[in-house]
């Protein structure tokens, strides 16, 4: 291959699973239960369609032109509103907010404002493979949180922090980056107690919290639990927050919640990076959400999810019961199950099996930077159709059985 004289960064750059499994899902008759992407029939597309009109025609000067680099004021008021009524979070200002190109975009400022090679960071194990990607563009030095049905293991944190402190090494970390609903591959939700200590922690060594919170609005049953930053306020916590999975992910909307001197720092980095976000689709989402209650359109979306939620979960009861050492998450919202098979099974060579039997699965080893979860898969529930949902089950115990008796293993 020519040399292009690639940096050392871009050198390390390698596909993703993720992006070359998605190739498979054209193939005909395929049940994918891979890409994490909403169902395109929850888009409220008559409502954009009209506003969209009228932004255009009416609106041209500002939504068809360069905008601030902070992002569209009529949309950052809008959104403060409905933080404030939905989230319960009081005494935001428009300097308070910064809209990204996505959430994606806010990990990757991040990033650049916060880490140095030597840098070091908190993540969960598994971890969201985009905040993996974003933070290692420029540290590599992460340390692993295992998950459990509660979140991220928080004694083991207070464990590594008092090792790093004593070793001197504390200094050098930078950040306890947390997906707190419904996490992204794992399913399972950070209980409050876990929330509470984690503040505790943060306090105590003066740690940021990176809250990434792409599905806290896609709860399907139980009490939801307040948000870290809502607890503990801007100097501990940065949320991220996203339109991308109640909305419409193609109108690439993001928001960084937080300090105010912190948003001007990733203002800085934004104008390094694109200048602004797309002024047309931010006009577009302030004026919807002035013009609907996004909460109340979501409704039927969640009852959606709900039922597919329900039906994976009871498909994979019926077929996976039996089999000892078989276990799964199972979430009260968002988008993904988590399904654990005995060890010894290696769920990336099984996807091969799973492509001639007609499913699609990401396999743990995805989300796990520098190995393990081999023996585990990500699910996604909210794309394929009912009748789908069941039929893949089946053929995802077909191909767990078909790989097990291959390999010895049942
Ligand atoms: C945890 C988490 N953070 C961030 C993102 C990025 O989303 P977007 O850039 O579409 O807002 C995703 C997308 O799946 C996610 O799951």
């Amino acid at each position: 291959m020519k040399d292009f004289k690639f940096s050392n960064t871009g050198k390390k750059l390698t596909s993703s699973i993720i992006r070359e499994l998605l190739k498979d899902v054209s193939i005909p008759g395929m049940i994918s239960f891979g890409g994490g992407v909403p169902d395109p029939s929850t888009f409220p597309r008559y409502e954009l369609s009209e506003i969209t009109q009228k932004v255009i025609e009416e609106e041209f000067s500002y939504s068809l032109q360069y905008g601030p680099t902070e992002g569209d004021d009529v949309l950052k008021k809008a959104y403060i509103e409905y933080l404030k009524k939905n989230e319960g979070i009081k005494g935001l200002s428009t300097e308070n907010l910064l809209i990204t190109v996505g959430s994606q975009s806010a990990l990757f400022l991040l990033s650049l404002v916060l880490l140095d090679k030597d840098s070091k960071y908190f993540v969960s194990k598994p971890v969201y493979l985009g905040a993996a990607s974003a933070f290692s563009m420029r540290s590599t030095n992460h340390i692993d949180l295992p998950l459990s049905e509660n979140g991220i293991d928080t004694e083991l944190l207070e464990k590594k922090l008092a090792e790093l402190a004593s070793s001197g090494e504390i200094k050098n970390v930078k950040f306890i980056y947390v997906i707190p609903n419904f996490h992204n591959p794992a399913g399972v939700t950070l209980s409050l107690e876990r929330r509470k200590k984690l503040l505790e922690l943060a306090d105590k060594y003066d740690l940021l919290i990176v809250e990434d919170d792409p599905y806290g609005d896609l709860r399907y049953e139980g009490e939801a639990i307040p948000s870290m930053f809502k607890m503990a306020g801007k100097d501990r916590v940065l949320l991220l927050k996203t339109f991308s999975k109640v909305l419409s992910p193609g109108m690439r909307l993001g928001f960084v919640i937080g300090h105010e001197e912190f948003i001007r720092k990733l203002v800085l980095a934004k104008q390094a990076v694109d200048l602004c976000s797309p002024s047309l689709t931010q006009r577009i989402a302030g004026r919807f959400l002035q013009k609907y209650d996004l909460k109340e359109l979501l409704k039927p979306t969640i009852d959606m999810y709900r039922k597919k939620k329900d039906l994976m979960l009871e498909e994979l009861k019926k077929n996976f019961s039996d089999m000892q050492g078989v276990h799964w998450t199972k979430p009260q919202g968002g988008l993904f199950i988590w399904l654990t098979l005995p060890e010894g099974f290696d769920t990336m060579e099984m996807m091969d099996y799973g492509k001639k039997n007609g499913i699609l699965f990401i396999p743990g080893a995805a989300f796990s930077i520098g190995g393990g979860c081999d023996n585990s898969m990500r699910l996604s529930f909210c794309l394929p159709p009912e009748k789908d949902i069941v039929e893949g089950v089946k053929r995802l115990k077909q191909t767990v059985l078909e790989y097990g008796k291959e390999k010895g293993l049942l």
